[in-house]
């Protein structure tokens, strides 16, 4: 097999002026990853399934710099169409980084839910012919149409803007998606001309050129009208996040997993799921979420970047955020979990507790109203609500080290960086600022005094 098999050129140079945005069209994200990510990485996937060794070329026009800094870590090859004219003049650009040998696919950088299994029907089409994906669609307005003969043999493709009225009665479209014979194409893209409606240099032009050489050229039909729907404004992202979500939402389903509500969750990167796992409604996960066996997550929780052990229970309106949370652990409801947040099994933080950059020993509590922040909190150890750890100066960040079996007081202030024996028990309202020693009763607060016959202010007459 040849490692230039298959080559894909992902053409997104066009400017998205309907969006209405600073940001290129192509940046714009479907369930947390911009457009031209879900097609680079179709291609990549699809290339690697063939063993080609080819890195897709991306021909990119607006926001360059802003592609290449979002695209900073993806495999590709880049090519510059200076002025966009046309699909024809962009793959153009890109022939300098092909070569003429297997076959060139042609994906468009705002269509991203197109599915490989999809490009493995055109790929099974003759090495030689030129594919087209086409879709059959409700309405065809903007799309070019597929003209066939009396036979259903495919002859052209026409614009829109090109077809008279019976053409745009067609409703077989071309999707954009095209497999073309690596030999031919710099010579059909050299014979293409502006010679039509929007005088740009037509990529589906070569259709007829095909024909006319005698190359066979077959239409695959697309097994859904949504897994080709570009995006063109807000309107259409809308649609196609939410055509996102519900294949995310199927997939966990198939996967055994409980969603209250299929249609109120949002899937924004990798989730992973044991058995049993449920999902209440309007979550989110983003980035890379783990939810082991029998895991529940409450309703309006977002979890992001966090592992969740078996059994823990996430109750409503928590956010977690680069946390690992054990086994068994409860947290939440309106818990806040920050980078850095370990718990062990058996944890408990409740409402209003903030945790960052800490780790919480087995079976330790903290139920309300907290601050723990660089800390390193003992097993079985009680925060008593209200506690804070001080840990910034104003210029450096110091660490709390919380024994064992140690008890803390409510209102309780520890002033990093310090510490606190095992077993030990801080007095409720006191300020620690020096070691807390193992077993024994620390505590700061002044004894309490009650002044007699005291009267409170009164207000004063006014004139
Ligand atoms: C194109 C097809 C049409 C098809 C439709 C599917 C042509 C002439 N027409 O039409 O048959 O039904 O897609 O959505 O090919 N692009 C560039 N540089 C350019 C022009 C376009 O990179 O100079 C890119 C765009 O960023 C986009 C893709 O090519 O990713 C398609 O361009 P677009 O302008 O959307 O083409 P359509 O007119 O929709
Ligand atoms: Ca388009």
């Amino acid at each position: 097999m040849s490692d230039t098999l298959l080559q894909v050129v992902i053409l997104a140079a066009g400017q998205g002026k309907r969006m209405r945005s600073a940001l290129p069209k192509v940046l714009h994200p479907i369930g947390g990853r911009p457009l031209i990510g879900h097609a680079l990485a179709t291609a990549t996937s699809l290339l690697a399934h063939v063993g080609s060794k080819a890195r897709p070329v991306l021909v990119y026009g607006h926001g360059g710099e802003q592609l290449q800094t979002a695209l900073a870590d993806v495999e590709c090859q880049w090519s510059h169409q200076v002025a966009q004219r046309g699909t024809g003049d962009a793959v153009g650009a890109a022939l300098p980084l092909i070569e003429p040998v297997g076959r060139v696919l042609i994906l468009c950088g705002d269509v991203p839910l197109l599915r490989e299994r999809t490009l493995h029907a055109l790929l099974d089409t003759p090495v030689e012919s030129l594919a087209i994906l086409t879709a059959l669609v409700d309405d065809p307005t903007g799309y070019g149409r597929i003209l066939r003969d009396g036979a259903g043999a495919v002859q052209a493709i026409i614009e829109q803007r090109d077809a008279n009225a019976d053409q745009r009665a067609v409703r077989e479209v071309n999707t954009g998606t095209l497999l073309i014979p690596g030999p031919r194409l710099a010579g059909w893209l050299g014979r293409l001309n502006a010679g039509n409606a929007q005088g740009e240099l037509y990529l589906t032009d070569i259709v007829a050129m095909a024909v006319a050489d005698g190359v066979p050229v077959l239409g695959v039909p697309a097994a859904s009208e949504a897994e080709i729907m570009g995006i063109n404004d807000r309107s259409q992202l809308a649609r196609c996040e939410r055509e996102f979500q519900r294949r995310q939402a199927e997939r966990l389903l198939e996967a055994g997993v409980t969603l209250r509500d299929p249609a109120r969750l949002d899937v924004r990167g990798e989730v992973s799921t044991g058995q049993d796992v449920e999902i209440d409604i309007n979550v989110i996960l983003d980035g890379s979420v783990e939810l082991a066996d029998g895991v529940r997550i409450g309703a309006h929780c977002i979890l992001r970047n966090a592992v969740v052990q078996a059994g823990a229970q996430i109750l409503p309106y928590s956010h977690i955020d680069g946390a690992r949370i054990g086994p068994g652990a409860i947290v939440g409801p309106y818990a806040r979990l920050r980078p850095g947040t370990v718990l062990a099994a058996d944890v408990h933080v409740g409402n209003f507790v903030e945790v960052k950059n800490s780790q919480l020993a087995q079976g330790a509590k903290a139920n309300h109203l907290s601050y723990l922040g660089d800390a390193d909190i003992g097993a079985r150890v009680n925060i008593g609500a209200g506690t804070i750890t001080c840990n910034y100066d104003g210029a450096n960040k110091h660490r709390t080290q919380v024994g064992d079996d140690a008890f803390i007081g409510s209102n309780a202030s520890l002033v990093a960086p310090v510490s606190v024996g095992e077993g030990a028990t801080i007095g409720a309202g006191s300020v620690i600022s020096r070691e807390a020693p193992a077993g024994a009763l620390t505590v700061t607060r002044g004894p309490q005094r009650t002044v007699r016959g005291w009267q409170r202010p009164r207000k004063k007459r006014s004139e």
